[in-house]
């Protein structure tokens, strides 16, 4: 090893601080698994990146894989980061780069892969490793943690994540954040902590901070992004509206399939705002506890309601059993994106009681690109009941995501109504009785 080497080397293990902030201190001592996540900028790649490649320099035979989940190229991996560490450590003379690898002169390997390129049989090749680092481990599959973790199983091997979080049900998320083990030192690290925070970086960071309240949290202060841009609804805020007297309830029903929840909810239209002030949200609710579960909405019998048209029979059942204005919604095509677009221009208000309410209109998210991360114009089928329960129940107000002026409203009301529909005087509306 060349003279500057040794001593940079030296001045860097002796003095960690110098290289690394001091979120990091612990970080740096043996842990089986290490995490970091957070914001962008916060210096999580270039502190493990430090740190693999003062391991790689001063253990003899270390090895280390790099690893993400979707690695086309090693244009996608940290080589060139841990590349720019080498020099930054005036370490150039002692590791050779080649177009797949980094070689240190004491037998250091460091490699780069893709966990959707291996397989449980191709895994095997990792066995040997002293350390796996993560990178973008949001985008980590449960499929890859799982192939992975047992892999690295050298005495004394370490697993290293870092990421900017997404969604809370994230694998890497579920396994850093959702358990507690003293083999687990996680950690969470924004832009404040990095005393390298760079200028360029800091003038993205202050302007979504003022334009843009939700992409700041999610990209700047690592928040999920159930807070952030794929969000369909930014349009709501929790609240408590006292309704006028003679204000027309709309009720909205969705059953839920065998794993889903039966979700309901009424809503009511005062001005520009879009009112929400009761839910019921159940798992596994059998049809003839159904009515049990609807009569804890306030009035819910004397109201129309629409329900979900898939389960016509359900619907007949109902009827029978105390809720005759029930019908079923039209949906139809471009239904689902005219009831959002019809949401998204309403000013909605939510009571904090709706708390399954206000989850979903916080997580319901269009869809991202797993590479690039960009939002795409199609919503994601989740976080979903009681949204979509909210679209049947405000079905017949609009007419392509517009509202109806309040006289065509009611006409449209009318003539929505089947020709079987019975008003609330209807006699089996009395015989029926909530056991
Ligand atoms: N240890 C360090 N030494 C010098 N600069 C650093 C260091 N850590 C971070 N930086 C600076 O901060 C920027 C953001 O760090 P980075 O590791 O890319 O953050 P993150 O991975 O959290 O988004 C880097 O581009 C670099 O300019
Ligand atoms: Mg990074």
């Amino acid at each position: 090893m060349a003279e500057i080497s040794q001593s940079a080397l030296q001045s860097a293990s002796a003095s960690p601080e110098i290289i690394f902030p001091p979120y990091y201190e612990d970080f740096y001592k043996p842990r089986r698994y290490k995490g970091l996540y957070g914001g962008r900028g916060s210096g999580k790649s270039h502190c493990f990146a430090g740190h693999l490649v003062i391991r790689a320099a001063t253990e003899k035979n270390f090895r280390a894989v790099c690893v993400r989940e979707i690695q086309r190229s090693i244009a996608d991996s940290v080589k060139q980061l841990i590349e720019d560490k080498i020099e930054a450590f005036g370490l150039g003379a002692f590791f050779k780069s080649t177009e797949t690898e980094i070689v240190g002169n004491n037998g250091s390997r460091i490699i780069f892969r893709g966990m959707q390129n291996h397989t449980a049989a191709s895994i095997k090749s990792l066995e040997g490793m002293d350390l796996a680092w993560i990178e973008e481990a949001q985008t980590i599959s449960a499929k890859s943690l799982e192939l992975l973790t047992p892999t690295i199983r050298k005495a004394g091997s370490e697993i290293w994540a870092s990421w900017n979080p997404e969604n809370e049900d994230d694998p890497v998320d579920v396994f850093f954040r959702g358990q507690e083990s003293p083999d687990i030192l996680v950690r969470q690290v924004n832009w404040q902590d990095n005393e390298w925070f760079p200028n360029e970086l800091r003038a993205d960071m202050e302007r979504d901070r003022q334009r843009d309240p939700d992409k700041y949290a999610h990209v700047w202060e690592g928040e999920y992004r159930g807070l952030s841009e794929a969000r369909v609804f930014r349009n709501w805020q929790e609240g408590e509206i006292t309704p006028p007297e003679n204000i027309v309830w709309f009720y909205g029903l969705d059953f839920g399939f065998a794993n889903d929840e039966t979700a309901a909810l009424r809503c009511c239209i005062i001005g520009p705002t879009l009112y929400i002030d009761h839910e019921v949200y159940e798992l596994g609710v059998p049809t003839d506890a159904l009515p049990k579960f609807l009569v804890k909405l306030p009035q819910a019998r004397k109201w129309p309601m629409r329900a979900d048209s898939a389960r016509p029979e359900t619907i007949d059942y109902l009827r029978r059993h105390g809720f005759p204005k029930l019908r079923g919604a039209k949906k139809g095509k471009g239904s689902v994106e005219d009831g959002v677009s019809f949401l998204q221009g309403m000013d909605i208000v939510i009571n904090p009681r709706c708390a399954n309410t206000i989850r979903e209109f916080r997580s319901y998210a269009y869809k991202t690109d797993p590479r690039t991360n960009e939002i795409l114009p199609a919503i994601e089928d989740k976080n979903n009941h009681l949204i979509d329960a909210l679209r049947y129940a405000v079905e017949g107000l609009h007419r392509k995501g517009k509202l109806l002026p309040e006289a065509a409203r009611e006409e449209a009301d009318r003539l929505e109504r089947p020709s079987d529909y019975r008003p609330a005087e209807s006699a089996d509306v009395e015989e029926w009785k909530c056991v």
